[in-house]
C-alpha cells in the first residue's frame, strides 16, 4: 500500500541483510513508525504484543525469526527453542505453525552451513506467495462483487460490513477481506464499507478505517454493535471477514465478534463470506468449538483504551473502574453453517469438509 509517495510492505529485509523491517501498528493511524527487529526474542516480542499482528503477517514474521536464528545457532537444538519460543507467541493465528514448519523442515533437511542463507530465501518467499495468495483471493472475491453489483441499479452502492483488520497491515499487502474490496473500487464499482471498531483493540477503527483512507474507499466506522441493526435495515449486501484459522470442516476462527455478525447475517439473509489463503486451513482440526485454542489477552486491553489526545500525546485511557476485572477472549467460531463462501486463492469454497476438498483435492483421504 502506498503512504505518501512511497509504496510499503508491511515487513521486509532491512538493508544490513539480517535483521527484519516492520511497521510498527501500536501507533496507528496517529504516527506511521518503523522498527528494526534483530533478534529472536524481538521477533518474538513484536508478534506477542502486536507491533504486528494479523495471522498471514505473524506467519511472515515468524518465519524471519527463524531465519534470525539461524545467524546466532543454526542447530536443530536451537531451531527446535526458536520454533517453541515463537510459537507460543500468539495459539490461535495457524499460520504461525504453518510458517514455522515450513521453516524448521526445510532447515532440519540441510547441513548447517547451508541454513542460514536457505532460511532468509525461504522466508522471502514465504512473503512473496502471501502477496499473490491474496491477488487470487482478490480476483475472486471481486467476481462475488460484480454479482451483488450487477442485481443493483447502475451506480448504485455495494455497501459491505467487515469485522477487525484483515486488510494490508494484516498481510504483507492487499489483505485479505479487503482485496476484493480494494480491486472493485479500482475497477468503478461503488463500494463502501461499515467498518467495525473491532473492541478492545479497536482494529477496526485504528487500522482497517485508516487503509480505507489510504486507498480512498467510502467508509463508515460503526460500533461493534452496530451491525445487526444495519442489517435489519437492508443497509448491508455482504459481509467479508479474515480469519485466523478455518478447520477442515470449515468452521472459522476469527476475531471475537464475527460469530455475533454471522448470525445477525443469517437472521438477516445477508450473505457472510470469509477471505483466507490456503495456509489458514488447519487441515488437522475439523470441530472449531472443541479443537481451536483461543487466545486469552490482558484484561488491560479492555479496560484502558488508546488513543490520541488534543494536545497530540498518544496515551491510555481507562474506561471502567479500578478493581474491575475484565475478560478478554480475542477470537471466537463461527460455525460453517453459518457461512455462504470460504474465499481462496483457487476459488470460492463451500464451508465444508467436501467443499474444501473439491478446491484441494491434495488433501483428500
Ligand atoms: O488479533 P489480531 O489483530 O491479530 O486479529 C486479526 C484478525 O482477526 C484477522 O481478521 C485475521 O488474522 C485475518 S487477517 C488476514
Amino acid at each position: 500500500m502506498n503512504v505518501g509517495d512511497r509504496h510499503y510492505r508491511t515487513i521486509w529485509l532491512n538493508e544490513d541483510g539480517r535483521s527484519v523491517d516492520i511497521i510498527d501498528q501500536r501507533w496507528l493511524p496517529h504516527d506511521f513508525r518503523i522498527e528494526t527487529v534483530g533478534t529472536v526474542d524481538g521477533i518474538a516480542t513484536a508478534i506477542r504484543d502486536m507491533w504486528v499482528r494479523g495471522a498471514p503477517l505473524i506467519g511472515v514474521t515468524a518465519a524471519y525469526g527463524m531465519a534470525l536464528q539461524t545467524l546466532d545457532d543454526p542447530s536443530d537444538e536451537a531451531l527446535d527453542a526458536a520454533w517453541e519460543k515463537l510459537h507460543e507467541t500468539r495459539p490461535t493465528a495457524i499460520n504461525l505453525r504453518w510458517a514455522l514448519d515450513e521453516m524448521r523442515n526445510l532447515l532440519r533437511s540441510l547441513p548447517n552451513g547451508e541454513r542460514a542463507k536457505a532460511a532468509y530465501k525461504r522466508a522471502a518467499e514465504i512473503a512473496d506467495e502471501d502477496i499473490e495468495l491474496n491477488r487470487g483471493i482478490g480476483r475472486n472475491g471481486l467476481e462475488i462483487i460484480r454479482a451483488i453489483a450487477a442485481k443493483k441499479k447502475p451506480g448504485e452502492t455495494v455497501n459491505i460490513l467487515t469485522h477487525c483488520n484483515a486488510g494490508w497491515l494484516a498481510t504483507v499487502d492487499y489483505g485479505t477481506a479487503t482485496a476484493p474490496i480494494y480491486l472493485a473500487a479500482a475497477e468503478g464499482i461503488p463500494v463502501h464499507v461499515y467498518v467495525d471498531e473491532t473492541r478492545p483493540r479497536n482494529q477496526g477503527a485504528q487500522l482497517t478505517a485508516w487503509e480505507m483512507v489510504g486507498h480512498g474507499v467510502p467508509h463508515t466506522l460503526i460500533v461493534d454493535n452496530a451491525g445487526g441493526h444495519l442489517m435489519q435495515r437492508g443497509a448491508v449486501d455482504m459481509v467479508i471477514v479474515g480469519t485466523d484459522r478455518t478447520t477442515a470442516d470449515g468452521d472459522v476462527c476469527n476475531k471475537i465478534g464475527t460469530y455475533l455478525k454471522a448470525l445477525a447475517a443469517r437472521d438477516n439473509d445477508v450473505p457472510f463470506y470469509v477471505a483466507l489463503p490456503s495456509p489458514t486451513i488447519d487441515w488437522t482440526v475439523g470441530d472449531g468449538l472443541k479443537e481451536i485454542p483461543i487466545e486469552e489477552r490482558s484484561g488491560d486491553e479492555v479496560s484502558l483504551v488508546w488513543g490520541k489526545t488534543a494536545s497530540g500525546e498518544i496515551a491510555q485511557v481507562r474506561v471502567s473502574p479500578e478493581g474491575t476485572t475484565a475478560g478478554n477472549p480475542a477470537f471466537d467460531v463461527t460455525p460453517a453453517r453459518l457461512v455462504t463462501g470460504l474465499i481462496t486463492e483457487r476459488g470460492v469454497a463451500k464451508a465444508s469438509r467436501e467443499g474444501l476438498r473439491e478446491l484441494f483435492p491434495e488433501r483428500r483421504g
